[in-house]
């Protein structure tokens, strides 16, 4: 088969263009990407020395393109990770996120309509379902849980879920639809808190935490996260929509104090700093319908995936220092030059 993999010079897309390889050498894999500041083509380094791997620069919103890499490529599958995808960002500038988010998933599934696929799977997020009260921990996201959105990136993933089931209904375009927890691992932008946090520590630099750092987030190992999608595009069926997560919940403090032992670093590096807007309380996934339609089960363990993780960040100093030497300082500068410190 062969598999268009949008987002794939990105965190997650990048992982799953491993795990595809490795998994299924029958398959062709092609990634689309637009190479926005999240990606990075030397992450897809050892994927370019693979025979069944394509790497396409080209943006999801561009209809030209979009039906050059059809009409070239004749994609069976289409797994949709292409996003802006920082919280963060978007509460700077919500524009981008509708245009690729939302009009790029209404681009891609209107040449699949055009060409015919036997699957378009939207890479979703729980952030579509809002948040739980911290002080309800019997509370979990189902399939069935209300969208209810906090930030401009989770209504623009929120608004494609919705245009993916109106593409499935009206047009019976065969589509799947994943939201899954928040994801660790190899490849993950320095912009987000785990990789943030470690690489702050190694430079001894503050580690800024937002409000309190009570604020709960479902972390799954990444590889979990691309075996899920594995088993949704190929034996899920058409019109599914499935939640991923291990029940890892862990408050953001804990997750910093945590990366600091490892490192082997002082907790005196904590700062607490202005909370995000709208700040979302708790995410909590309930994975049982994934684990009893299609079997699927989380092989990482937070203890030890961290663990990895860390020691991939301390053996790839050179993929970090890349990403963090260019536009990245200005970034860091804007979003956290201005946060005041809090007691
Ligand atoms: P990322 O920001 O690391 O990567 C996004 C990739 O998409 C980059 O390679 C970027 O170049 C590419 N891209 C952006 N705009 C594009 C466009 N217009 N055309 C083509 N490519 C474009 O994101 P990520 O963390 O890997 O997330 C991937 C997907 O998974 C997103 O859809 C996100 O909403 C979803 N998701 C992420 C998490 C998480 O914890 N990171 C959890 C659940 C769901
Ligand atoms: P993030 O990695 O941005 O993922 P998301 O907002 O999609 O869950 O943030 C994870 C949590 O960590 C979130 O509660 C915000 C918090 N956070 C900080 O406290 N400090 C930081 O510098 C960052 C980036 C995030």
């Amino acid at each position: 088969m062969n598999i268009v993999v949008t987002g794939g010079a990105g965190f997650i897309g990048s992982n799953f263009v491993y795990y595809e390889l490795a998994h299924h050498p029958e398959d062709k894999i092609i990634c689309y990407d637009a190479l926005t500041y999240a990606g990075n083509l030397e992450t897809l380094d050892e994927a370019m020395k693979n025979d069944n791997f394509v790497f396409i620069k080209g943006d999801i919103t561009n209809r030209d393109e979009v039906e050059k890499l059809f009409v070239e490529q004749k994609p069976d599958i289409v797994v949709n990770f292409a996003a802006e995808s920082h919280v963060d960002r978007s509460i700077e500038n919500p524009d981008i996120f509708l245009r690729t988010n939302i009009l790029g998933t209404g681009v891609l599934m209107d040449a699949c309509r055009k060409h015919g696929i036997k699957r378009y799977h939207q890479v979703s997020t729980d952030e579509v379902y809002g948040d739980l009260p911290l002080d309800r921990p019997d509370l979990f996201f189902t399939e069935t849980t209300n969208l209810h959105t906090s930030s401009p990136y989770s209504a623009s993933k929120a608004s494609a879920d919705l245009l993916v089931m109106a593409y499935h209904r009206t047009y019976g375009l065969p589509t799947s639809i994943s939201r899954c927890s928040n994801n660790y691992g190899p490849y993950h932008f320095p912009e987000k808190l785990i990789p943030l946090m470690i690489i702050n520590a190694l430079h001894d630099k503050k580690l800024p935490v937002y409000g309190t750092g009570e604020n709960v987030r479902d972390w799954l190992y990444v590889e979990d996260h691309c075996s899920a999608i594995d088993l949704i595009i190929r034996k899920g069926k058409a019109g599914d929509l499935f939640n991923i997560g291990g029940h890892n919940e862990k408050r953001n403090i804990d997750v910093v104090k945590i990366i600091l032992k490892a490192l082997g670093k002082p907790e005196s590096l904590i700062e607490h700093v202005t909370d995000r807007k709208g700040h979302d309380r708790r995410y909590a996934i309930d994975p049982t319908k994934i684990r009893e339609a299609l079997g699927w089960q989380p092989a990482t363990k937070f203890e030890d995936g961290i663990k990895k993780t860390i020691d991939w960040y301390l053996t790839h100093r050179s993929w970090w220092e890349h990403v963090i030497s260019g536009d990245y300082q200005a970034y860091y500068q804007k979003m956290y030059g201005s946060r005041e410190t809090i007691e």
